[in-house]
């Protein structure tokens, strides 16, 4: 399997990994087929991500997707973190194998499910804002059931 650049830098040494004990969302999702498993913190501030770190018990390239996804998120307001789709993040590694499309859905899931998180935290009903459903994998439309 032939990885980038960017992703092997991204696998390598990855950006924020860890927790935020401060966290104000909190996402957890997984794989059912590769039983990789992505958590993502955010610390949501004026409604903008001050903040995001994840832990990732996965393969490589769900290590280099999730570090990518909380460097195109953090600083980010919600509505464009919510904006952001799997084909964004493999894009943004310069590419993801065909067999490995699915990691870069975990990524996008796992940012939505911290935003969902946030807003049942504050009160507020997330299925205003996050599509659940969404987030699918644009790559192949397999969506959950991809890779
Ligand atoms: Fe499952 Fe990569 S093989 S997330």
């Amino acid at each position: 399997m032939i990885y980038s650049e960017k992703v092997m830098e991204h696998f390598a040494n990855p950006s924020n990994v860890g927790e935020l004990p401060d966290a104000n969302g909190i996402g957890e999702v997984g794989n059912a087929k590769c039983g990789d498993i992505m958590k993502m913190y955010i610390r949501v501030e004026s409604g903008v991500i001050a903040d995001v770190k994840f832990k990732t018990f996965g393969c490589g390239a769900a290590i280099a997707t999730s570090s990518i996804a909380t460097e195109i998120i953090k600083g980010q307001p919600l509505e464009k973190a919510l904006a952001l789709t799997n084909k964004a993040v493999v894009e943004a590694l310069g590419g993801l194998p065909p067999a490995k499309l699915h990691c870069s859905v975990l990524a996008e899931q796992a940012v939505r499910a911290a935003i969902a998180d946030y807003y049942r935290r504050q009160g507020v009903d997330p299925a205003l804002f996050v599509d659940a459903n969404g987030g699918g994998c644009e790559c192949c439309g397999e969506g959950e059931n991809c890779g």
